[in-house]
């Protein structure tokens, strides 16, 4: 028994120990920290209970016989964050470069298929070479079964990714098939293939910040949801983050009770919007204002600013918010704000969350570019994500909702539940000047004949009441009470029940 306790102790310290104090202190030199201090800081304290610390890889081929590491590069279990549960895995760099084994994904899929059945979501701390290069196609099967397992769980427990270290190869597929990415600057790295490989082929040069950092990922494809300064900050904002999620598809999103007043006024909200319709106006301050409190986690803040998404809380529970800003393209839907709009809205209606748009929008965006990039096919995506979306939908128009923009912003039409125009809202098939320019062309010559026609399409259509006779919005609402009628909707809409029929699944437009 004493032998066994002291190997027991042994491979302990072992496991501990990884790569050992020499990698360790070159993770540190890079100003990262090592995958164990990483679930310190992420998982309240005491809580983590670990699985598979003895775990070895089984390759003999390469001189790996006689070099094994008890964990094999990745520690894994379930742990809390502020009490509630999640699965979690950090892969050790100082493992063979935290480079996924088969026996590095096996532990994987154990704690994910646990996570399924006691619906508790899963957070990767992704620090990897990829497939563990020695072991060949068992490293590809290894990867395989992760992805299987990331697609079997999407919609049915939150997925995040926090990538903390270069992840090449198949240690990006994985992560791309989570819910939302975070990464680390100047320390992390997303790419298939690695610089060199690209100079091979492509002949382009390019260093691995340009061609797979954070500020890549988050300003040019996308891919990424949010850059943190350090693996501390990246850590901290997580735990925050976690907060606003349910912990599956079977339950509600958590309450977080808050002393802002649901029926909280803020006259201010009044004179935001400019009496020029061409001027634009900080949309992100009418959110601010309308939230809980004034905390609203922004995602994507830097990629695609047409168009605004991310969690807030009203009366206390969580909300998704959409919202079209009239500062960036004025606000236009273009291929790209779509597609960032639409995959926010269904990570919302597959986790029960409401969805509160506000919208301000001219149109589609025009343009052989975006013609030729598929708007089309793109924007079909927002189309398809609000209108299969069962979830409590709640819309404001706050000035602009014209043509099929408006249709595709969470209109009446697409099962918005409540629907609101701010007084000054224009709702109509476009703006008065381009519409009385096609429809009365013959006019074109006559500055003043065309001028009285626009104010005549002004005046009928740039309202909020052609659209509230026919019940398409529900009320004319004053800017200052948005957030206690928000707040009324959701409360009243807190037991909605709609199902969409039954099928396989839908072919939305990718
Ligand atoms: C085994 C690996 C490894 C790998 C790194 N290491 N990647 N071991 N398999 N894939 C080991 C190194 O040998 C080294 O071991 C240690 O990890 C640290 O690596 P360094 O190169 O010293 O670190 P660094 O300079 O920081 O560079 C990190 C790196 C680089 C950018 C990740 O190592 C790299 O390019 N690795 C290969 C990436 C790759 O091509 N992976 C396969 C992708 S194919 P020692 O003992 O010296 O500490 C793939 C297919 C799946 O993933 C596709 C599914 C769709």
């Amino acid at each position: 028994m004493h032998d066994i306790l002291e190997q027991l102790e042994k491979k302990r310290a072992a496991a501990r120990l990884g790569g050992g104090q020499k990698r360790i202190d070159a993770q540190h030199a890079k100003g990262k920290l090592t995958a164990r201090e990483r679930l310190e800081m992420l998982l309240d304290q005491d809580s983590f209970e670990e699985w598979d610390m003895f775990v070895e890889h089984r390759c003999a081929d390469f001189g790996m016989a006689d070099n094994k590491i008890p964990g094999d590069g990745v520690v894994t279990g379930y742990g809390m964050i502020n009490g509630r549960l999640v699965f979690v895995f950090s892969q050790d760099f100082t493992v063979f470069g935290g480079a996924l084994s088969e026996a590095h994904a096996e532990k994987i899929c154990k704690l994910m298929d646990q996570a399924m059945k006691v619906g508790a979501p899963v957070i990767g701390l992704n620090d990897s070479g990829g497939a563990r290069i020695q072991e060949g196609v068992a490293s590809l099967g290894g990867y395989a079964e992760v992805f299987q397992r990331n697609v079997m769980a999407s919609g049915v427990v939150p997925q995040i990714s926090l990538i903390m270290g270069p992840c090449a190869g198949g240690a990006v597929y994985s992560p791309a098939m989570t819910d939302f990415i975070f990464m680390v600057r100047d320390s992390s790295y997303m790419f298939v293939t690695g610089p060199e490989v690209v100079k091979t082929v492509t002949h382009e040069e390019v260093t691995a910040e340009e061609l797979g950092g954070a500020s890549t990922h988050t300003t040019r494809s996308g891919v990424a949801d949010l850059a943190f300064d350090n693996d501390v900050e990246a850590i901290l904002m997580l735990r925050r983050f976690f907060n606003y999620l349910p912990l599956s598809n079977r339950e509600k999103p958590p309450l977080r009770p808050s002393g802002d007043e649901p029926a909280r006024l803020d006259l201010s909200l009044d004179t935001l919007v400019p009496d020029n319709p061409n001027q634009p106006y900080d949309m992100k301050e009418l959110i601010l204002k309308v939230v809980d409190d004034g905390d609203f986690f922004e995602l994507q803040p830097e990629y695609a600013q047409n168009i605004l998404i991310g969690f807030a809380r009203m009366a206390g529970r969580s909300v998704g918010i959409v919202a079209n800003n009239p500062m960036v393209l004025a606000g236009c839907l273009d291929i790209r704000s779509s597609i960032k709009a639409a995959r926010f809205v269904r990570f919302c209606d597959a986790f029960n969350i409401p969805v509160v748009t506000f919208v301000d929008v001219p149109g589609f965006m025009p343009g052989t570019s975006q013609e030729y990039g598929g708007i089309i096919k793109h924007g079909a995506k927002l189309l398809y994500a609000y209108a299969e979306c069962t979830v409590p939908k709640v819309t404001v128009i706050t000035r602009k909702a014209y043509g099929g923009a408006y249709d595709v912003m969470s209109s009446k039409h697409l099962r918005g539940d409540v629907n609101f125009a701010w007084p000054n809202a224009e709702i109509a098939v476009m703006g008065a000047k381009g519409a009385v320019e096609i429809i009365f062309r013959e006019d074109k010559a006559d500055p003043a004949k065309l001028a009285a026609r626009e104010a005549e399409y002004k005046a009928r259509f740039a309202n909020p009441f052609v659209a509230g006779a026919r019940g398409y919005i529900d009320d004319v609402i004053q800017p200052h009470e948005t957030r206690r009628r928000i707040c009324r909707s959701l409360a009243m809409l807190a037991d909605k029940k709609l199902e969409n029929p039954w099928r396989k699944h839908g072919n939305i437009p990718l």
